[in-house]
C-alpha cells in the first residue's frame, strides 16, 4: 500500500495559533458558513492554493483536485457522492458532512411534492395561464367553473406514504406525513438509534422494501448513493408497487432508474413520478413533475449547512476533533495543556504501540489518548507533555501504515 507524505501543520503551543489555515472553496458557500472561519487565522475563497482543508457542496471533486497539502474536506450538505471517500480514507483525509442541517428544507418540498402530485394544481394553473387574452371576466368565470371538473384531484389524508430510508431527512418526512392525517409506513435496515428516537411510534416497520412498495400510495425515498443503493428502484421492484402508487425522488438520481420509471408509467404499473433530478425521456409527461435539484436550496439550509460544515473543519484543523464524517471514527477530547498529535492508521493489529514506542524513545510523556477504529481505518488524538519535534513526527509517519500526523 502507498502511504501519502506527512500532513505537518505545527509545530505550535497550544494557545499560540501561529499558523494560518486555507480553506479552499467550490460551489456558492453561504457567507455565514465562511464567517465561521476567524479572518486572522483562515483565509478562506475558491483561489486558495494549497489548502488544508476544502469546503463544497454539489462540486463534483476529481482525487486530482485534492492537493497533498488538504487534511480534511467539509461538504455543507448530507450526500457525498462527489467526494472521492475512499481514497481521501486511504490518505488519512476526514470527510465531513452536514446531516440534518437541510432536512426541514427537504421535507417541506417533499410535502409540496405530495400536493403536487395528488391536486390539479400545476394544470390548473397552466389553463389559468392560457387565458391571458381573455378580458371578459364573467366569461372567464363561466368557463373556470365549467372546465374546473378537469382539475380534481385526491386528498393525501388517509393514504399511505411509504417513506425508504428513515435518516435525517426520512424520519421528519415520516413526521410530517404523520401530521397530515397519512398512515405511515417505513423501511430502514441501516437505522441509527438516534433516528429511531426522532421517529413517531406511530410509523409502521415494514420488513422489506418489497412490502412497502406493495402497500404504498405514494413511496418517498430517503437513501445516499452506495452500491446497495444504485438503481434500487429497478423493473423488478416497481412490478409489486401497488397499482396507481406515486413515487418521490428528493434524494439521487441514481437511485432510481429512469427507464424502469418510464417503463412502470408507460404500463400503467405506477401512476406517477415527481423529483428534483430531471432525466432525459421524462420531460414533458403529464404523470411527471420534475424541478432541478432544489430540495436543501433555501436561505435557511444553505446556512445551516455551510456553518456546520465549516465548525466541523475548524474544530479538526484546530484540535483534530471529529464529528460528523463519514469515512473517520467520532472522536473528540477537550484541550488542556500541552500539545496535540493526531495520527490516522490502517487498523491492523500492533499499530498503536509502535505509536506510543515512539514517543517513550522520545521521552515523550502522554497526558491523555483516545484510539477508535471505523472499518479498515483508525484514528487517535494523542496529548502529550512535552512538545515533539519535527523529527518525531516524521518517525511516526514513517511507521508502516499510519497514513497521517499531525502536530497540533
Ligand atoms: C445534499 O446532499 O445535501 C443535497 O443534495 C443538497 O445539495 P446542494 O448542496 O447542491 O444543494
Amino acid at each position: 500500500m502507498a502511504y501519502t507524505p506527512l500532513t505537518y501543520a505545527g509545530p505550535f503551543k497550544y494557545g499560540e495559533k501561529i499558523t494560518v489555515f486555507s480553506v479552499k472553496t467550490f460551489n456558492n458557500i453561504a457567507p455565514e458558513g465562511i464567517a465561521v472561519f476567524d479572518k486572522k487565522d483562515y483565509s478562506v475563497g475558491p483561489e486558495q492554493a494549497g489548502p488544508d482543508a476544502i469546503l463544497l457542496r454539489s462540486h463534483k471533486l476529481q482525487e486530482a483536485e485534492i492537493d497533498a497539502s488538504v487534511k480534511a474536506i467539509g461538504r455543507a450538505g448530507a450526500g457525498v457522492n462527489n467526494v472521492p471517500v475512499d481514497s481521501c480514507t486511504a490518505r488519512g483525509i476526514p470527510v465531513f458532512n452536514a446531516p440534518g442541517a437541510n432536512a426541514n428544507a427537504v421535507k417541506e418540498l417533499v410535502m409540496a411534492g405530495l400536493l403536487l402530485g395528488s391536486r390539479g394544481i400545476i394544470p390548473g394553473i397552466k389553463y389559468v395561464d392560457e387565458l391571458a387574452s381573455l378580458e371578459d371576466n364573467d366569461a372567464m368565470n363561466k368557463l373556470l367553473e365549467q372546465e374546473k371538473k378537469r382539475f380534481k384531484g385526491g386528498e393525501i389524508q388517509g393514504k399511505t406514504l411509504g417513506v425508504v430510508g428513515l435518516g435525517a431527512i426520512g424520519s421528519q418526512v415520516a413526521n410530517m406525513a404523520l401530521s397530515m392525517g397519512m398512515n405511515v409506513i417505513g423501511y430502514d435496515p441501516a437505522i441509527s438509534i438516534e433516528a429511531a428516537w426522532r421517529l413517531s411510534s406511530k410509523v409502521e416497520k415494514m420488513n422489506s422494501i418489497e412490502a412497502l412498495f406493495g402497500k404504498a400510495d405514494f413511496i418517498s425515498l430517503h437513501l445516499p448513493v452506495l452500491d446497495a443503493t444504485r438503481d434500487l428502484v429497478n423493473e423488478k421492484l416497481l412490478k409489486v408497487a401497488k397499482p396507481n402508487c406515486k413515487i418521490l425522488n428528493f434524494a439521487r438520481a441514481e437511485i432510481v432508474s429512469g427507464e424502469a420509471i418510464i417503463k412502470a408509467l408507460d404500463a400503467g404499473i405506477i401512476a406517477g413520478y415527481i423529483a428534483d433530478f430531471p432525466k432525459p425521456g421524462m420531460i414533458g409527461r403529464e404523470d411527471v413533475l420534475l424541478m432541478p435539484h432544489i430540495g436543501a436550496s433555501t436561505e435557511e439550509a444553505e446556512v445551516n449547512c455551510a456553518v456546520m460544515a465549516a465548525k466541523e473543519l475548524q474544530d479538526y484543523l484546530e484540535n483534530g476533533n471529529v464529528l460528523n464524517s463519514v469515512n473517520f471514527p467520532p472522536l473528540s477530547l477537550d484541550r488542556t495543556s500541552g500539545y496535540r498529535l493526531t495520527v490516522c492508521n490502517i487498523n491492523v493489529p500492533s499499530m498503536l504501540g509502535s505509536i506510543t514506542a515512539v514517543l517513550a524513545e522520545n521521552e515523550i510523556n502522554v497526558i491523555d489518548l483516545l484510539n477508535k477504529s471505523r472499518g479498515d481505518m483508525a484514528y487517535n488524538i494523542i496529548d502529550v507533555e512535552q512538545q515533539p519535534t519535527e523529527s518525531v513526527v516524521t518517525a511516526l509517519t514513517a511507521i508502516e501504515g499510519v497514513t497521517a500526523v499531525r502536530l497540533l
